[in-house]
């Protein structure tokens, strides 16, 4: 097999590539993070490549970025399935899995302007996971249900 015809993108030296991501999602977690180029990290995004897992797969390779915990929560309700690999050196140091808890607690606001958590600084928001893909969470105090696109609008 000719090596040099599968290489799609570039290998990294130094930060972290968000791999698994489903088809149609790559945009959507830059957008989340507010990443948007102007920052002056490199990104790569590949989008629709051939994946054995998935058939196909989006993926995006920031280097000399990492990611904060709070940043890898909010992926985690996007693409629950994703893989993050830290490069450390041109070596893949770290590989997570990622999953979504059940329970998400202060990364996304309720949509219920009457929600106790919207009122109560002491009262910290707390959703269950209903369904993950698509991603639906119920909130634990007012009980409103809110799907991806309205719990992307709200987070923190
Ligand atoms: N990668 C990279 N730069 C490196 C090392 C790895 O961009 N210096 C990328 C690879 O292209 C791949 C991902 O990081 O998209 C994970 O690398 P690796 O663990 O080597 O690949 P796989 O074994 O295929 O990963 P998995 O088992 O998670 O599918
Ligand atoms: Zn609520």
């Amino acid at each position: 097999m000719m090596v040099d015809r599968e290489l799609r993108v570039q290998k990294i030296k130094d930060g972290v590539v968000i791999d698994h991501l489903r088809a149609g999602t790559a945009l959507k977690i830059l957008e989340m993070l507010g990443v948007t180029g102007k920052e002056g990290f490199i990104i790569t995004i590949a989008m629709n490549v051939p994946s054995q897992k998935l058939g196909t797969k989006d993926l995006i390779k920031f280097e000399g970025r990492y990611l904060s915990p709070s940043e890898v929560s909010k992926i985690a309700l996007i693409a629950p399935r994703a893989t993050l690999n830290i490069i450390k050196d041109y070596q893949v140091v770290r590989k997570e899995r990622l999953a979504l808890p059940d329970e998400i607690s202060g990364i996304i606001k309720c949509s219920n302007p009457t929600c106790v958590t919207n009122h109560e600084q002491h009262v910290q928001s707390k959703f269950r996971v209903i369904s993950r893909e698509p991603l639906k969470v119920k909130c634990e105090y007012c009980e409103t249900v809110m799907g991806q696109e309205e719990v992307i609008r709200r987070l923190t």
